[in-house]
């Protein structure tokens, strides 16, 4: 039975009843469309508006409704929406009674009700994610903090860093996604329930009384708003996708550093594929799906800035198409954040090669070049003599670390002491700024991480 049968005299057409129906989507908010009728309800029979015994027997048969769907013995099927399903099984459960649970609520606020009530427990639950990761990124760190390896602007080798220092540069990216979904999370906490389609409701109601019973900070301020704005999905929908733009990011590294040109890493068998046709093969699937998947909840944001751009005040259909991003971009976000940490704790670092790669690739010239400043060089000159050492490595098949000190003396004014200034850990040691890689500045940097996480949900 339609919720809106009475002002219709023919059937609606199958296929658009089909077309409209959000049933089989939406049935995901069930627990919530009756956590929120159950509160509705409550209120509605404290402040007199049914009768106390009808609400009680609302009460208890939603209950009975909610466990036979989670005990599976009732299928959610043949209906609009889940809030025309969960009142029509009502009704047909106690009949007149519970065609009152209606009384001075819209489907348009009951929507907006559910959607919050779903958000904040996905924002809850991706915040716990988000949170093991940080976590782990900053053991892995705390591991590391002497573990060299270079550091690359353009792909190219650039200085002396430590893997602490380049995996903690996620950890602070992690954090920051965290803050947004906090963010997000506040303001998806204000309860709509009481702006009826969209100008309220005459109904002598206590929204406030509701709003506790849900565990909601506050009420929306403006019925009008309440129905029609869904920028709180937005929000969500906005840190998933930056969330996934920095798992996306540090995914592509962790592909190239799995290939045999880097072999800075390998993963665990538990977490790569092999190929069906060459027998050699180890690939990095996981971090390829996470990379392509960012792509769809890209579009999840994408879509929804779309579907509100031109609707008018107040709730218009378009809007039922929220759902499914919803959905979409929270079920990749946490199937992605899980397999990720998992796939991390697992992954062997290898620590020779990240020494090797760092001592071949120049990545001590900016060091040589300081040296010479150091001894009054003005540092442009240092660079431009430093660039002809390195081309006089590359034609000779040498490297900084394996000059002799005839060969640099014919560059510049340098003594036996370069060999230290440009050894990687020097090099790093020195850079004690906050925010730099010395093993004390990192310390620093992962003790505040630490605490940050401690605040984190
Ligand atoms: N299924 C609808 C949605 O998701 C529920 C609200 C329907 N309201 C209405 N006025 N048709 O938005």
């Amino acid at each position: 039975m339609k919720l809106w049968s009475g002002r219709f005299e023919g059937e609606i057409d199958k296929a658009a009843d089909s077309f409209n129906s959000s049933l089989a989507f939406d049935k995901r908010l069930y627990k919530c469309d009756i956590e929120g009728s159950k509160a509705h309800c409550a209120m509605l029979g404290k402040c007199g508006i049914i009768p106390r015994g009808d609400a009680d027997l609302i009460i208890k048969t939603l209950d009975e409704i909610l466990a036979d769907i989670d005990g599976g013995r009732l299928e959610i099927a043949d209906a609009e929406d889940i809030h025309s399903f969960v009142e029509n099984e009502l009704v047909s459960r106690i009949g007149p009674a519970g065609k009152k649970l209606h009384t001075g609520r819209s489907r348009n606020d009951q929507v907006a009700l559910d959607t919050r009530l779903y958000l904040r427990g996905a924002a809850d639950d991706i915040l716990g994610l988000i949170k093991a990761l940080v976590v782990r990124l900053t053991d892995i760190s705390e591991a590391n903090l002497d573990t060299v390896m270079p550091a690359f602007t353009h792909l190219q080798k650039a200085q002396p860093t430590t893997l602490a220092h380049h995996f903690m540069a996620y950890a602070e990216m992690f954090a920051r996604d965290a803050e947004r979904f906090a963010q997000a999370r506040t303001r998806i906490n204000v309860m709509p329930l009481g702006s009826g389609a969209c100008t309220s409701t005459a109904y002598p109601i206590d929204r406030g009384m509701v709003a506790r019973q849900l565990g909601f900070d506050e009420i929306t301020a403006n019925s009008m708003d309440a129905v029609s704005d869904r920028d709180f999905v937005i929000d969500f929908l906005s840190a998933a996708a930056i969330a996934m733009m920095h798992l996306s990011r540090f995914s592509e590294e962790i592909i190239i550093w799995s290939s045999d040109e880097y072999r800075y890493v390998e993963l665990s068998d538990k977490f790569s594929t092999g190929s069906s046709i060459m027998p050699q093969k180890k690939n990095p699937d996981m971090n390829e799906l996470l990379r392509g998947k960012t792509g769809r909840v890209y579009g999840d944001l994408m879509s929804m800035l779309t579907v509100m751009k031109g609707l008018p005040l107040a709730y218009d259909k378009d809007m039922q198409e929220d759902k499914e991003c919803v959905f979409d971009a929270y079920d990749t976000l946490r199937a992605c954040l899980n397999v990720f940490t998992a796939l991390l704790g697992d992954m062997k670092i290898n620590k020779d090669v990240l020494r090797r790669s760092t001592d071949g690739g120049f990545t001590s010239a900016t060091e040589c070049a300081d040296y010479l400043v150091r001894r009054g060089v003005p540092f442009r000159d240092a660079h431009g003599v430093i660039g002809r050492l390195v081309i006089h490595c590359i034609k000779h098949g040498k490297t900084l670390q394996s000059l002799t000190l005839d060969e640099y003396r014919r560059f510049g004014d340098f003594d036996e002491d370069i060999f230290d200034a440009i050894k990687a850990e020097n090099a790093i040691a020195q850079r004690k700024a906050p925010g730099g890689p010395s093993p004390d500045a990192m310390r620093a940097e992962i003790a505040a991480m630490r605490d940050k996480i401690k605040s984190m949900l």
